[in-house]
C-alpha cells in the first residue's frame, strides 16, 4: 500500500507542476486586446501592485459583491494557508532557520485550529449551493464534488490531528523519501490512506478545473491593467506587431 500511495504521489505531483505550469504559460502568452480594468482602477503600476495584493489576501471585490460568500470563502482560504503552513514540518528540518516559526508559532499554536476554519468554509460555501435556488440552477455536479472532496481532505487531517492520532515521525520518513527515491512504509491509518488518496484527486484535477482560478487570477485584465487608456495607448503584442507592419507599409 506504501509503494502503491507513494507511486500515486509522484504522477500526480508531476501531472500538478507540469499541466500547471502549462496552464501558467497558456494565461502568460494570451493577449489582452482590449483596456478594460474594472473601475475605478489604479491610474499606475503600483497601485496595480496594491489592488492584486488587496485581491488576494482580503477577496476585495467578493467582499463588495456578497458578504456570505466572503465570509466563508476567506475563511476556507485562511484556514488552508496555515494548514499549508503546518505540513511544512513532514518536509522542513528542525535545523532549518524558519523551524521555530513553523513548530512554535504554527503548528503548536493557532494552526492546530486552521482546519477548522476550512472545515467550516467549505461546508458553508457546499450549503450554498443547495440552498440558494439561483446558485443551485447554475451548480454543476463537479462544484459540489470538488467541495466534497475538500472538506472529506480536511476532516481526515482533523481526525488524525484530535482523534485517531499518527506516527508524525513514521510520516516524516515517508515524506522525506519520496523525495530521495528512498521509498518507507506508512503508518498505519485508514485516515491518512483517505487523506493522501483524495490530495492525489485533488492533484490530478487541479490543472483540468476551476481550481485553476489560484494562479489565473493574476491573469484577470480586470484587476491587473492600469486604467491609463487616454495617456497611452493600449496595443496588445500581436496587434502591435501588425500595427507597425501597417504604419511602415
Ligand atoms: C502529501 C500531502 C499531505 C500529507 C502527507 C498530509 C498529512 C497530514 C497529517 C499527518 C495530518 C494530521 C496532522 C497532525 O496529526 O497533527 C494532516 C492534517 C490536515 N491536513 Fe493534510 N496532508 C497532505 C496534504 C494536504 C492537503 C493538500 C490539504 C488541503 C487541501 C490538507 C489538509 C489538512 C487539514 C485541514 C488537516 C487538519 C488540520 C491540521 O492538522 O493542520 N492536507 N495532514
Amino acid at each position: 500500500m506504501s509503494g502503491f500511495i507513494a507511486a500515486l504521489l509522484w504522477v500526480s505531483l508531476l501531472v500538478f507542476v507540469g499541466f500547471t505550469g502549462a496552464k501558467i504559460r497558456q494565461y502568460w502568452k494570451t493577449p489582452a486586446p482590449l483596456k478594460i480594468p474594472t473601475t475605478p482602477a489604479p491610474v499606475t503600476q503600483t497601485g496595480v501592485v496594491f489592488r492584486m495584493a488587496r485581491e488576494v489576501v482580503l477577496f476585495e471585490s467578493l467582499f463588495k459583491s456578497n458578504k456570505w460568500i466572503w465570509v466563508f470563502g476567506w475563511m476556507f482560504h485562511l484556514g488552508l494557508l496555515l494548514a499549508f503552513f503546518r505540513h511544512l514540518r513532514y518536509v522542513v528540518s528542525p535545523e532549518n532557520f524558519m523551524w521555530p516559526v513553523i513548530s512554535n508559532v504554527i503548528v503548536q499554536s493557532f494552526g492546530q485550529y486552521a482546519g477548522f476554519a476550512m472545515v467550516i468554509g467549505l461546508l458553508g460555501l457546499l450549503a450554498r449551493r443547495f440552498l440558494v435556488e439561483r446558485i443551485r440552477y447554475i451548480s454543476s455536479p463537479s462544484d459540489y464534488l470538488m467541495l466534497v472532496m475538500l472538506i472529506v481532505i480536511g476532516v481526515s487531517g482533523l481526525m488524525m490531528s484530535f482523534v485517531t492520532h499518527i506516527d508524525v515521525v513514521q510520516l516524516k520518513m515517508f515524506v522525506m523519501g519520496l523525495f530521495g527515491f528512498d521509498f518507507q512504509s506508512l503508518p498505519e491509518s485508514i485516515a491518512l490512506i483517505v487523506h493522501l488518496l483524495l490530495v492525489v484527486v485533488l492533484m490530478l484535477i487541479f490543472p483540468f478545473s476551476k481550481l485553476l482560478h489560484a494562479p489565473g487570477v493574476f491573469f484577470s485584465p480586470t484587476r491587473n491593467q492600469v486604467d491609463n487608456p487616454r495617456e497611452k495607448r493600449h496595443l496588445a503584442p500581436w496587434a502591435a506587431e501588425k500595427y507597425n507592419d501597417h504604419v511602415d507599409k
